[in-house]
């Protein structure tokens, strides 16, 4: 199995999921307490944001998918051309198929190329060498980098990686490497408060805790396999929104992203105090389905639609929103009690 081929069967399972989620996740169990009189005058709202002294027009970012392949790059070349017609920023798919084969450069630089302006994360894993992590930066002349943790991808992955114990000493490494902030993220099973709590210590500019509720990279390796035997790792982890309860005061900025769906998902996360909020296999699914006008046209409605949520909601900017009065119901109340969050 190349790299590129894994790159490809990731896209396309990670659409077969799109289309057959149920469309619940814990967001659901999140609810803003309705002020009838809290409501501010759409000119009077930003969506300006910052975090980690990065600051951004909008609090939405296209998260990390791909890159390898020829299919993988066209897909970078559209997402590419939608974050700069909307403003929102970018993250490259991890790039070791360009470590190992500098030959796919371009399905990745195209991600700089059609957006020269634009706010661009380089990704790699854990077990980057100081020097690749460096070369990934310069390819495409990020902003930012972010470093994937995916262990319960590596685990059911047929050529999966099996050795994790090194990676935190890594992640300081790379963090003192480098001249960019370093972004740690999950890939859809969530970072937990300890998680968290190490990253502080690393040299780490913030945490991406993408959660459980949208893409399932258990599920997408498990697919990939003969026997499908690892099934029972489907919907490992924590959810974004017990993440983001979870990692409350925890000293790193955060970002948020697995299974948002709707603007709405974005005021929650951002009520909870993310600084930011992205998604992947949403908005793949959109451009696969309906093409580059299409992609542009959801992230247009959607920065619409939050302004208008802040709007209603009396939140001049999305920072504002982690003071609205919030309702937590159902397995999300007792994951809290569990764990004793406020
Ligand atoms: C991903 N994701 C991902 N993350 C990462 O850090 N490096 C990567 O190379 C990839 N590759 C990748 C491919 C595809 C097709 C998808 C859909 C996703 C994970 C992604 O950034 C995100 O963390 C999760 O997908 C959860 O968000 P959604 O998809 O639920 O919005």
């Amino acid at each position: 199995m190349t790299s590129a081929q894994r790159k490809d069967d990731h896209v396309r399972l990670a659409l077969e999921q799109q289309h057959t989620h149920s469309g619940r996740n814990q967001f659901d169990e999140v609810s803003f307490v309705h002020h009838a009189l809290a409501g501010i005058d759409r000119p009077d709202v930003s969506l300006a944001t910052t975090f980690a002294g990065i600051t951004w027009r909008a609090p939405l970012y296209i998260n990390a998918m791909t890159g390898g392949s020829v299919k993988t790059g066209a897909i970078n070349r559209d997402l590419a051309i939608a974050a700069r017609e909307s403003g929102v920023a970018i993250a490259s798919g991890s790039m070791h198929a360009y470590f190992k084969d500098p030959s796919c450069a371009d399905t990745f630089r195209v991600l700089r190329e059609e957006n020269p302006d634009g706010f661009v994360m380089a990704n790699v894993n854990a077990t980057a060498s100081t020097d690749n992590a460096r070369r990934a930066i310069d390819l495409i002349r990020a902003d930012a980098l972010q470093i994937h943790l995916n262990t319960a991808q590596e685990t059911p992955m047929p050529e999966g990686d099996r050795s994790f114990g090194s990676w935190a000493a890594q992640i300081e490494r790379i963090a003192a490497a480098v001249d960019v902030p370093v972004i740690v993220k999950e890939v859809g099973n969530g970072l937990s408060r300890q998680t968290i709590l190490a990253l502080v210590n690393l040299g780490v500019a913030a945490a991406d805790v993408s959660g459980r509720g949208g893409t399932d990279f258990a599920r997408i390796e498990n697919g990939r396999r003969e026997l499908a035997d690892y099934a029972y790792l489907h919907d490992w982890g924590q959810s974004t929104a017990a993440c983001l309860l979870d990692a409350q005061d925890s000293g790193l900025p955060l970002l948020a992203s697995g299974g948002v769906r709707n603007p709405l998902d974005v005021a929650r996360a951002l009520a909870l105090g993310a600084g930011a909020v992205g998604s992947s296999g949403g908005f793949l699914r959109v451009l696969l389905d309906g093409g580059v006008p299409a992609l542009i046209a959801r992230l247009a409605a959607w920065l619409e639609q939050l302004a208008a949520l802040q709007t209603m909601l009396g939140a001049r900017t999305p920072a504002d929103l982690a003071r609205c009065d919030l309702l937590i119901h159902g397995d999300l109340r007792s994951f809290c009690s569990d764990r004793g969050v406020d």
